[in-house]
């Protein structure tokens, strides 16, 4: 648990808040947050979004990901994940694979409801993660 968090993950904590609050979850009404940082600074963030067909769905962090690389983004630094529970947001496991291949061993910051922020190395939270290094092993 990190207790002093600096101001420039405080920030991205607040940008991932302030994409919670348009987050369109109708459904599970489980709002969700993320803002993730490139090495140059930059941030990106998005809110989750659902489908009446509710495995279309798709969660905050990969949205926000996928925003960062579609305008060209390739190196990552960390990511904050905020949602409404009492318990610290996690990602899940669909997002610990993507973020894990496209941004790399980032930092996780989490919070809960109660304002904690728990910090994470991804890497720790997807160990020993299948990636394209294994994929095309033996082909080249
Ligand atoms: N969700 C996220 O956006 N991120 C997570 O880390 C966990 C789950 C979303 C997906 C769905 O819209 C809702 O939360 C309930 O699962």
């Amino acid at each position: 648990m990190s207790k002093a968090i600096t101001q420039s993950v405080s920030e991205l904590i607040a940008s991932a808040n302030e994409a919670k609050e348009k987050s369109e979850a109708k459904f599970s009404h489980f709002r969700v947050g993320a803002a993730i940082k490139t090495e140059a600074g930059d941030v990106y963030s998005a809110f989750n979004i659902e489908s009446s067909s509710y495995g279309l769905s798709m969660c905050a962090e990969r949205i926000a990901l996928w925003t960062a690389i579609t305008a060209g983004e390739s190196k990552f630094k960390r990511i904050a994940i905020v949602s409404d529970a009492k318990d610290f947001c996690t990602p899940c496991g669909a997002c610990r694979q993507v973020l894990y291949e496209l941004a790399g061993d980032i930092e996780v910051y989490m919070t809960n409801m109660k304002g904690e922020v728990k910090k994470q190395k991804l890497s720790s939270l997807i160990p020993e993660a299948f990636t394209s290094k294994t994929l095309l092993n033996g082909r080249d």
